[in-house]
């Protein structure tokens, strides 16, 4: 049995987002000094992106690959997403047809992603509202910016705002693609209800990268600060990813943990 860990990232080209990754790749390394790790990505997108600038990056399939090739038979596939959308599923099916090919892995385990069954949405929920105490201060709210999904995974993020709202009434999670209903129209229209006039944003994405540049406080008409601002709600901005917090890191070094503890048992 040779085992090996890969830790799969959405991916970022965006300087603010290495942060996170380093983050975790460091923890991960010092948790389990006697297995490789790699860091692979799961966008396409950004694979492009990363090329064109010279940077060396791995899709997950091309990290597997190459681990076969090194005579690896288990391997530990970590989820670094924050809730079960299309890139995580497209890891299970990956991890299938890796065992399933003819002189494929003997066990590819997928690990969790941050956010994954009801425990998973009630203990990340409250670890995310100590984030949220720390930085309120003088606002009024807590927005965490999300990225949304079309996929079924869609359903965590709303799962978070009722745990959330369940617990303290101004902390709140909106997404930023695919669900109206969470999006930022729906946002403004319950801080006007609540007399909310300064929000503290922070996103609720693995590294602070391009969208939080872009999306959540880029100067352009359609980003969240803008969008408060027009509305008369001050913004205090953090710009911090979800994988750059210890306590969140923690979660996915136990789903980690807990994938390496299947790969033991065959
Ligand atoms: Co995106």
């Amino acid at each position: 049995m040779k085992t090996a860990i890969v830790l799969a990232a959405f991916g970022s080209r965006h300087q603010n987002a290495i942060a996170s990754l380093d983050h975790i790749l460091e923890r991960v390394r010092a948790a389990h000094p006697d297995l490789p790790v790699r860091l692979a990505y799961t966008s396409k997108v950004i694979h492009g992106h990363m090329r064109k600038a010279g940077t060396e990056v791995q899709s997950v399939r091309e990290a597997l690959d190459e681990l076969l090739a090194d005579g690896v038979t288990h391997v530990a596939l970590q989820s670094l997403h924050l809730v079960p959308g299309n890139e995580f599923h497209e890891l299970l099916g990956l991890a299938n047809e890796m065992m399933l090919m003819e002189g494929g892995f003997t066990r590819v385990e997928v690990g969790f992603p941050l956010v994954a069954g009801e425990t998973g949405v009630e203990r990340v929920a409250e670890l995310i509202l100590s984030i949220a105490e720390e930085g309120k201060g003088e606002n009024d709210a807590v927005l965490f910016m999300g990225h949304g999904t079309r996929h079924d995974g869609a359903i965590y993020y709303e799962a978070l705002h009722r745990a959330f709202q369940k617990r303290d009434k101004t902390v709140h999670m909106g997404v930023m693609e695919h669900q109206k209903e969470a999006g930022i129209d729906a946002v403004i229209a319950r801080f006007r209800a609540d007399g909310v006039k300064k929000a503290y944003l922070v996103p609720f994405l693995f590294g602070a990268g391009w969208h939080v540049a872009r999306d959540m406080i880029g100067d352009s008409e359609k980003s969240w600060k803008t969008r408060l601002e027009q509305a008369d709600i001050e913004c205090e901005p953090l710009l911090k990813g979800a994988g750059e917090y210890d306590r969140l890191v923690n979660i996915w070094l136990e789903h980690l943990d807990d994938a390496l503890k299947r790969l033991s048992r065959c």
